[in-house]
């Protein structure tokens, strides 16, 4: 089948290179010319584990080519999957749909009757029915269709070739037969598709991740209970996660969520729902968000009450940057705000993380870096575990006590063996935990 693939972010270029690779024929198109001349020459603009490969694979094969033309696009196909971001908006919670307008708005005029847009962007439900509307004026005969991704950076290519779950919200049979047809190779190996129309579509992908970011923040509450009452957060998790009901995943405690999807879309879906007159009914999820970003609070508050009340004079090694392990993004990074606000209380912060070290420069440029984990933690009088990167996992505590100048640690991600820090001589700290039960994180 011919598609084109609008947006070649995170999302499209994944989607591009995957949909080429299961036998389309397919163009990438961007408005960002640098991009689409790299793409051209089979160079992924983003760090994604197989991706480079894929890539390669399509534009040798000539199945993937891209272009900055929607007027192009339009001529290449009748089947458009947009991929362009929906950030938060500057001025309020919402989500800042310009972009998915400007595609509409110019590819629009274009398109040949019996064409069909998909979305794949993260949107407020309503919005494919709006762009439908907007498309009746513009395409008559042109139809919308809405096709969520639920791709985790690090995993984004296994996951976009081997969903959980596909899902396609459309207006007609047609729609759905062309989407079929499209992940025909995903169907064949048994991937279950659940077609609905585009409202549920849309809100499938909001409260997913809307009931993954509660789980994260309902245990970051227990968390803090758990310090209030000497009871250890990390056993109360993996015993409530044994319950098949709950399920241990996304109950890892710690210091919270972060990236380009949770917090924009807990906030956006919460502005969307007051604007419907349904803000009540996720009124909990602005709970969830403070909850979250009080996780940052807490640990910055935990390293100054250990370093004995204050970060002034005090060397502190901070291991990690990115939001999450497998990943050089640093996006709204829990670990780069701790690092950056016991920076602005006057600490000398040395940061290292395996990957993101570039991303993290750009961003916070006034922080020091450190190539390796003992240049970060040389003569520090405290080290900060704030992304949990297999990395630090495999740090022999002992050795890491030669070189710090007290052996004084505070796990935020909760992952790190406590017994074996202390069996090395560190005073192992946790949040959610008791000092005397951090040996049991193993
Ligand atoms: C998420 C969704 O998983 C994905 O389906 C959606 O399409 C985009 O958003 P991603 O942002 O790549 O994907 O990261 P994910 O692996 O889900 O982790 C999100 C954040 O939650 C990270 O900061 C991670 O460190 C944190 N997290 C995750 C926890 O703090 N505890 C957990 O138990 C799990």
């Amino acid at each position: 089948m011919r598609m084109t693939v609008i947006g070649t972010g995170y999302v499209g270029t994944v989607h591009a290179a995957c949909m080429a690779d299961i036998g389309h024929e397919v163009l990438g198109v961007d408005i960002d010319a640098d991009r689409i001349a790299s793409l051209a020459a089979g160079r992924a603009p983003l760090h994604e584990k197989g991706l480079d490969a894929l890539l390669a694979r399509g534009v040798e094969a000539g199945r993937l080519r891209f272009s900055t033309s929607l007027a192009e696009a339009a001529a290449f196909a009748n089947l458009h999957f947009v991929c362009v971001g929906t950030p938060q908006r500057p001025d309020s919670a919402a989500a800042d749909l310009r972009y998915v307008d400007a595609v509409v708005e110019e590819l629009g005029p274009h398109l040949r009757p019996g064409s069909l847009v998909v979305g794949k962007s993260t949107v407020p439900v309503g919005t494919a029915a709006r762009i439908g509307r907007r498309l009746a004026d513009l395409a008559p005969g042109a139809e919308v269709a809405w096709n969520p991704e639920f791709l985790r950076e690090g995993r984004a290519v296994d996951d976009t070739m081997h969903p959980e779950r596909l899902v396609v919200g459309v207006g007609s049979e047609r729609a759905e037969a062309l989407l079929r047809a499209v992940y025909r190779p995903m169907r064949e190996a048994g991937v279950p598709v659940y077609t609905t129309d585009t409202a549920t579509a849309e809100l499938v992908k909001v409260a997913s991740n809307a009931f993954l970011a509660t789980k994260i923040s309902f245990v970051n509450a227990m968390a803090e209970v758990c310090d209030a009452a000497g009871a250890d957060v990390t056993v109360l998790a993996r015993a409530m996660g044994a319950d098949s009901r709950i399920g241990a995943q996304f109950l890892d405690p710690g210091l919270g969520f972060g990236g380009s999807c949770f917090p924009k879309d807990i906030r956006a879906f919460a502005a969307r729902a007051e604007e419907l007159g349904a803000g009540e009914a996720v009124a909990f999820l602005h709970e969830v968000d403070r909850i979250n970003t009080r996780q940052r609070r807490r640990t910055v508050d935990r390293a100054r009450a250990l370093l004995g009340g204050a970060f002034e004079g005090r060397r502190i090694g901070v291991l990690g940057a990115a939001f999450k392990p497998g990943s050089d993004d640093v996006r709204d990074s829990p670990a780069l705000a701790v690092a950056a606000a016991v920076q602005a209380e006057g600490g000398a912060v040395r940061v290292h993380d395996p990957q993101a070290l570039d991303n993290a420069r750009a961003v916070c440029p006034d922080l020091t870096y450190a190539l390796d984990i003992p240049k970060a933690c040389e003569g520090a009088d405290l080290v900060l575990h704030l992304t949990q990167w297999p990395e630090y996992r495999a740090i022999d505590p002992a050795a890491l006590a030669g070189v710090v100048r007290t052996p004084l640690i505070l796990d935020a991600r909760n992952c790190l063996d406590g017994r074996a820090w202390g069996a090395a001589g560190w005073a192992f700290r946790a949040l959610g935990r008791p000092a005397r039960s951090t040996g049991g994180a193993s």
